[in-house]
This record gives structure tokens, sequence and C-alpha cells, in this order.
């Protein structure tokens, strides 16, 4: 079995963060969001990728290179605009070949992983197997309607009055009958060739399309919002290891991974929180559910339930709280500020916090 990673979207809702880089690159607890996704697929087994990619494939070249640093081996795919996760399908066509495949989209996270889904589509083999989850509001997804046995009887793309409660969450298991399915149907009304339209192509023509509930935490990750939550849930996950420096008047509770090359240096770090190589971080309270990258300086600054991204330094702000921090962006004040601050600031940028 081959994969097919989509991360081609511009993530025009992670602004200002897809103005600088690929929304799959934003690192959750100190690992980028593709990176989380690749090795969800090396836990099925699958190491032969295919990279749907556009015009950020600069940067996702330079974070992935060609896999090997990961074990895998990552094929890059250029899709010339977002057409549709189907037309996707078309444009690896050449990659996939005849080969099964698992098709995912690289800005879903799955971290209780899809190993049940991979088992059952293997042991099946049906034409196509999604994966599915019960959602308050489906009007937003492609929505699978089951039989009682697991068996998909009908898929609509974002219907206005959905007759399930079942969304796709970004995972598809498909044979090669896919390739005709994908050549078969039209755009839909937003110009995209749906891969829901080709998967309910399959199940009209009688084909077997087969779901797995997946009943863990799953995020798209594509706003601030989501993205801290999704930082949240994988801390939770975390254990304490400390290889860098820690004076003795700094103190850590709980889960706290503080990265060989940091320093923290009379401060109080509350887990969950990580602390990437080569970060200093000075006179501050960390945590809980923060994740600083590397090379990040901190200095009299209380920041919880934040991502700092490497290269980033604040200083003299308390309070900062459900923030995301850019790339070597600095975030500064002249006077201790004590209120409390919410900052979602891009890569690059200088803030100067007034108290
Ligand atoms: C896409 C699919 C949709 C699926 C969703 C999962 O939607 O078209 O069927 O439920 O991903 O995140 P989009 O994000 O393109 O609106």
């Amino acid at each position: 079995m081959k994969a097919l990673v989509l991360a081609g979207g511009t993530g025009t809702r992670l602004r200002p963060f897809s103005h600088s880089m690929p929304k799959q690159l934003i690192p959750i607890a100190n690992k980028p969001v593709l990176e989380h996704v690749l090795s969800g697929i090396k836990d099925l087994g699958v190491t032969e990728i295919g990279l749907i990619v556009g015009d950020r494939e600069p940067d996702i070249v330079d974070a992935l290179g060609d896999g090997a640093g990961l074990g895998l081996s990552l094929t890059y795919l250029r899709q010339d605009a977002p057409r549709g996760l189907a037309h996707a399908v078309q444009v690896a066509r050449g990659f996939l070949g005849d080969d099964d495949f698992v098709m995912y989209l690289g800005d879903n996270m799955l971290p209780d992983g899809v190993v049940e889904a991979a088992e059952q589509f293997r042991t099946h083999r049906p034409a196509a197997q999604v994966v599915v989850q019960k959602v308050a509001d489906p009007r937003a997804f492609g929505v699978a309607e089951l039989d009682a046995d697991g068996r998909v009887t009908r898929l609509v793309e974002k219907p206005q009055e959905p007759r399930s409660d079942l969304a796709m969450i970004g995972v598809y298991f498909f044979t090669s009958a896919v390739h005709e399915a994908v050549d078969s149907i039209e755009p839909s009304a937003r110009g995209e060739l749906e891969i829901t339209d080709a998967v309910q192509w399959l199940v009209a023509r009688g084909s077997e399309v087969r779901a797995t509930e997946y009943t863990g935490y799953w995020k798209d990750t594509g706003r601030v919002e989501d993205v801290l939550d999704c930082n949240r849930q994988l801390l939770d996950q975390l254990v304490r290891s400390v290889d860098g420096e820690v004076d003795e008047e700094s103190v850590l509770i709980g889960p706290v991974s503080v990265a060989p090359g940091a320093r923290i240096v009379r401060s109080f770090i509350e887990g969950p929180a990580v602390i990437g190589p080569g970060s200093v971080i000075e006179d501050s309270n960390v945590g809980p559910h923060t994740s600083i990258g590397g090379d990040v300086t901190l200095s009299s600054t209380h920041i919880s339930y934040s991502i700092a991204l490497d290269g980033a330094s604040v200083s003299g702000v308390h309070a900062v709280h459900g923030s995301v921090i850019g790339r070597s962006a600095a975030v500064s004040s002249g006077d201790l500020v004590t209120r409390r601050h919410r900052l979602v600031v891009g890569d690059h940028t200088r803030i100067e916090v007034a108290a």
C-alpha cells in the first residue's frame, strides 16, 4: 500500500502564519502537523508516500527532504491550484499506479491513529473505506449514511440537510477502482473535484464502500484556536524528560520536556510544557499546555496555553495566554505588563505591548 498526503492547501484561515509558511508546517507539541501525519501513516506500515504540494513546495521540501530522516520515501507531486481532493488523485495517478493507497489530508490530526481502519480495509478490500466521526454540525463536511453492517449507502458533500451525523474526517483508503471514479465526476458548485462525489460514484455503481468510525480526538488544524486545542491534547500525553540545563532557582512541575541545549534560569515551568533546543527561559513562568520551539528567548514573561515558534522572543509581558508567536517574532514591553494578552503574531513581526 502507498499513501497520498495532501499538503497543497493555502490555509487562509490560519493567517497571518499562512502568509509565510504552509499551514501543514505549523508545529504542534514542537513537531509540524505534517510530521504527525506522516508518522501516523508509518504506523500503518506504509513508507512510500506521495505528497501533493502547491506554491509552498520549497518550504515543505526544506522541512522534510526525501523523507529518509523519518524512515520514509517521499515523492513530491505538484498541483497547479487547489482543484479538489479528487483532482489530487488524478495528479498522483502515475505515482500511485494500480496500488491500493491511503489518502490523508495533511492538516488533519488523528493522534489515536487509523490502524483499525487500515486493518478493516486490508481484510475486506472494499473499493473504498472512509473514516468517519460523529459531529455536532455535519453541514461543514462530507457526510456518510451507513447501513447496519457499516456499509456506506450514500455520501453527500456539505449537505444543507444532513441525513446522518457521520462526517468524513480526512482519511480514505482506496483500491485502484477510485481512478475511474475521479475521472467520471464533474466539478462541484465550489469548482472542485470532490472526493466525496468520487466515492459516491462508486456507491452508485454498486461497488462496496465501507466506513470505520474513529472515536478518538480529531482536529482539522485550520484555525489558531484549533492549533492551540490540538497542542493541548498532544501535550497531555507528554512524558517528563529533562536534557537541558535547569538552574537551582528554577522549579519544574509535572510533565515537562526540556530539550538538550535549552536553559531554564530562575523560572517556573508547569507541565505539560515542552521547551525546544537552544531556548533560554529566564525569570519566567511557562505552562501549562505550552510549546516553546527552538532558539526561543523568554525573559520576565508569563506564558500559558500558547505556542512560541522557533526564534521567537518575548520579554516583560506577564499573562500571555491563548497565543501563537510566529518564527523570529519579538514581543516586548518597556514596563512590566500584567494584564492578560491573547496574541497572534506572524513571523518576523515586532510588537511592543504598552503597560
Ligand atoms: C474536505 C472534504 C470533506 C471532509 C473534510 C474533512 O473539506 O471535502 O468531505 O469532510 O475535508 O476535514 P474542505 O476542508 O475541503 O472543506
